[in-house]
C-alpha cells in the first residue's frame, strides 16, 4: 500500500477534497489515505494550525493532498500551514502547470509551467520597524537556494519533454540577488540543460514576463523564477485559463512533496455544493505522475479534457454543474474512458 496524507483543511477544501478522492478510490491505486488536520478549525480543536502529527503522517508517506485553509482574521503570528509544510519539509520548488483546457476561457491558449522557487526570497519574513515611520524587508537569496530551483526546473523540463526554459527575474534594479540567480541560470545551461540537452534558454524582466503572458504567452514553456515573482506571475497565469478552480500546484522537495489546488477556502461558498473540484483533481493528478503513475494521471486529464469539451463544468468557468454533478459526470466519463482504454490501470 502506498500512504497518502490527506489534509482536507477548512471552508470548500473537504467538499473538492471529498470529491477528489472519489475519484481516486474508483481507480483501485492500492492507495492507503491518512487523514490529518490544518487550518481554522485545527486551531479550534487542537490549538494549532497544524496538527501536530502533521509533519510525522507526511514523512510517514508518500505524498500529501492539501485542500484549503482559512486564515484567521489579522494576527500577528498567524503563519499559514502551509507555508510551515513548504519550510519545515524543504519543499523549495512550487510547479504550476498553466494549460487552457477550457476554450474561451483565455484571450490565448496558455500550454506552460510555472516553477518558482518556495523557500525563500521575501519569504523568510524579516521585517524590522527601523524607527516609527519605517520598516526594512530583508529579501534572502542563496547560492543554493538558486542552483537547487534553477536544477530542478532544467530537470522538469528535460523529463517531460518541454523545448525551451525562461528565467524570470528583475536583474536590472536588484543586480546582486538577482543578478546572481540570472548567473546561474545561464551557467548551469550552458554547462548540461542547453549544451547536452539542446534545451533553449532565454531570460525575461519580471515586468515584461507579466505583459508577455498576457500579449503572447506562447514565447513562454517552462518558466523559472524566484519566490515573490512566482506567486504574482502565478495568479495572472491562473487567471488566464479560467481561474483558481482550474489551477493546481505541487510543492515539491528532494524527499517530500504537497498537492494543493490554487484557491482559497471560500468560506462563503462551503456546503453550497458550487465549488469547482476540478483544481484538486489536477493537484492529485500531478501526485500520481509524481508517484509514477503516468497512465493513471493521463486518464484523469484526459477525463477532464473530455467534460470541459462537452461543456460539462462548474459555475466559475461558464458551466452550471454544481459539485457533487460535476463529480458524478466526472466518475461515468472515467469509467467511459477506462472500458476504452485496454488495460488502462495496468
Ligand atoms: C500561493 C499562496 C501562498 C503564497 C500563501 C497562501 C501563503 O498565495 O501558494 O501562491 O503566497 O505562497
Ligand atoms: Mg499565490
Amino acid at each position: 500500500m502506498v500512504r497518502v496524507c490527506v489534509i482536507p483543511g477548512d471552508g470548500v477544501g473537504p467538499e473538492v477534497m471529498g470529491s477528489c478522492l472519489e475519484i481516486l478510490q474508483v481507480m483501485d491505486l492500492g492507495f492507503e489515505f491518512v487523514h490529518t488536520d490544518a487550518g481554522l478549525q485545527c486551531h479550534k480543536e487542537h490549538g494549532v494550525y497544524l496538527h501536530p502529527e502533521a509533519l510525522t503522517i507526511i514523512k510517514d508517506s508518500a505524498a500529501c493532498l492539501f485542500g484549503a485553509v482559512t486564515r484567521p482574521p489579522p494576527e500577528r503570528n498567524y503563519i499559514s500551514p502551509l507555508r510551515t509544510l513548504r519550510r519545515e519539509l524543504e519543499l523549495y520548488a512550487n510547479v504550476r502547470p498553466i494549460r487552457t483546457r477550457r476554450k474561451g476561457m483565455s484571450p490565448r491558449p496558455l500550454d506552460l509551467v510555472l516553477i518558482r522557487e518556495n523557500s525563500e526570497g521575501l519569504y523568510t519574513q524579516r521585517e524590522r520597524a527601523e524607527d516609527e515611520d519605517t520598516i526594512i524587508t530583508e529579501r534572502v537569496i542563496t547560492r543554493l537556494g538558486c542552483e537547487r530551483i534553477i536544477k530542478f526546473a532544467f530537470d522538469y523540463a528535460i523529463s517531460n519533454d518541454r523545448k525551451r526554459v525562461s528565467c524570470v527575474h528583475k536583474a536590472n534594479v536588484l543586480r546582486k540577488s538577482d543578478g546572481m540567480f540570472r548567473e546561474i541560470f545561464y551557467f548551469q545551461a550552458y554547462n548540461f540543460a542547453s549544451r547536452r540537452y539542446g534545451l533553449e534558454v532565454d531570460d525575461y524582466l519580471v515586468d515584461a514576463a507579466a505583459l508577455n503572458l498576457v500579449r503572447s504567452p506562447e514565447k513562454f514553456d517552462v518558466m523559472v523564477t524566484l519566490n515573490l515573482y512566482g506567486d504574482i506571475l502565478g495568479g495572472e497565469a491562473g487567471g488566464l485559463i479560467g481561474g483558481p478552480g482550474v489551477s493546481p500546484a505541487a510543492n515539491i522537495g528532494d524527499r517530500y512533496a504537497v498537492f494543493e489546488p490554487t484557491h482559497g477556502s471560500s468560506p462563503g461558498l462551503a456546503g453550497k455544493d458550487v465549488m469547482n473540484p476540478s483544481a484538486m483533481i489536477l493537484a492529485a493528478c500531478m501526485m500520481l505522475k509524481y508517484l509514477g503513475k503516468v497512465k493513471e494521471a493521463n486518464l484523469l486529464s484526459e477525463t477532464l479534457d473530455q467534460l470541459f469539451e462537452r461543456n460539462v463544468c462548474t459555475i466559475d468557468i461558464g458551466g452550471s454543474y454544481g459539485t457533487k454533478d460535476f463529480t458524478h459526470e466526472f466518475l461515468q466519463e472515467l469509467e467511459r474512458l477506462t472500458s476504452s482504454t485496454t488495460n488502462a490501470f495496468k
